[in-house]
């Protein structure tokens, strides 16, 4: 079986992760049950066939460095679950654009962002023709607009496909969707939705509530965490796409209009990668009666999201290997916030072991 060859775009939390689980994993045996995973082995790829062959990022603290060491500087915090190796593929110096937001350069709050200006950024489509991966996967912070555009640009010049973790709209946009599919290129997105997040969860509930005739009247879900992504997440203006990405993941299950508030809503910085979310749902059952639904999810937060990534990067090799090209309706709704196509969980979760098998095209 081939490898998956793997570029990646923000080394941040979710990039360590991402790298670590593929060290953390490397000697499972297929037919064992291994905590955390879904598929030891998917479409015939091994968790270990998964290999990075270039990296871009704009902190100084990263570029320059093995990847094997830019995971584990600063301001990353997910803690050190496996050791990685010299990997032998250098940090570059992408273009800033808007992926730093002015309030993460001025460290009053926390960490923070420090760009690198020793160096000019490299021209990104180039680097991806020469190192020749097979899928370019976004990590940049919340609300890299321009970034994520540039990304997915230099993806489509270079023949790349694209995984797109963050909110902004590109496999979930029909005219980004279309470029891809023009160029014979798969692309999954938008907005990684986690193995067991806030996301999922508040989903089975009103999913739950939904079918079972409860009327929703109500419901919020507050997150707060301490990495980077909730620091970078302080700033509304920051926030709009992913208010919408996380409002809709839910509201896209209740067939009627309900009062919603869901999103980031603050940075603690001792809690590190520790994210904790609060949901409250209100609503109404037989005989009118009241039904309230007050729950705690606490979790690490960036291994979390790699827990479906790491599936995401075996479906779209295997679309590469079909010659499926364009938005991957099944495992983007299974993997994403915001996908093309919206379904409800177990219904992706179906469609995706059919795409796997075989028998269902995206
Ligand atoms: N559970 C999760 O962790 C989760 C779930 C869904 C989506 N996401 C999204 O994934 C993205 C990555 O999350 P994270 O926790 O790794 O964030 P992070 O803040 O730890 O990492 C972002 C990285 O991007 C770098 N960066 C900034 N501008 C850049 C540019 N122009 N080019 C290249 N790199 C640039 C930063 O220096 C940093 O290293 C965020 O947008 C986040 O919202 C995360």
């Amino acid at each position: 079986m081939r490898k998956i060859k793997v570029a990646l775009a923000g080394i941040g939390n979710c990039a360590s992760s991402l790298v670590q689980g593929i060290y953390y994993y490397w000697d499972i045996r297929e037919d064992e049950f291994v905590p955390g995973l879904m598929h030891t082995v998917l479409g015939g790829y091994r968790i270990s066939d998964v290999e990075f062959v270039a990296a871009f990022d704009v902190d100084e603290r990263k570029v320059g460095r093995d990847l094997s060491e830019a995971i584990f500087s600063k301001p990353n915090c997910v803690p050190k679950f496996a050791d990685v190796p010299k990997i032998g593929v250098k940090v570059l110096k992408g273009p800033v654009l808007d992926g730093v937001a002015p309030h993460m350069k001025t460290m009053k709050y926390g960490e923070g962002f420090l760009v690198n200006d020793d160096n000019d950024p490299v021209d990104v489509s180039t680097v991806l023709e020469e190192t020749d991966p097979d899928v370019l996967i976004n990590f940049t912070p919340v609300g890299s607009h321009d970034a994520t555009r540039h990304y997915a640009e230099s993806a489509l010049k270079a023949k790349v496909a694209f995984i797109n973790g963050i909110p902004e709209f590109i496999a979930s946009d029909p005219k980004w969707a279309r470029k891809f599919e023009e160029n014979g290129l798969p692309v999954a997105g938008d907005d990684v939705k986690s193995q067991v997040g806030a996301t999922i969860l508040h989903r089975a509930i009103v999913d739950l509530l939904v079918n079972r005739g409860v009327k929703i009247e109500e419901t919020y879900q507050l997150n707060i965490g301490g990495n980077m992504d909730f620091l970078n997440m302080i700033e509304e203006d920051r926030l709009k796409t992913k208010r919408i990405s996380k409002t809709e993941a839910v509201t896209s299950l209740v067939p009627y209009s309900v009062p919603t508030r869901i999103g980031p809503s603050d940075y603690v910085d001792f809690t590190g990668d520790r994210k904790i979310c609060y949901i409250w749902v209100k609503g109404r059952n037989f005989g009118d009666f009241p039904v309230y639904i007050d729950l705690k999810l606490s979790v690490m937060d960036s291994p979390n999201s790699i827990g479906t990534v790491i599936d995401v990067i075996r479906t779209v090799k295997l679309a590469l290997d079909r010659g499926i090209a364009g938005p991957l309706t099944s495992i983007s709704a299974y993997a994403f916030k915001h996908p093309p196509k919206q379904f409800p969980d177990a219904v992706a979760k179906r469609m995706v072991e059919e795409f796997i098998e075989g028998k269902r095209e995206r």
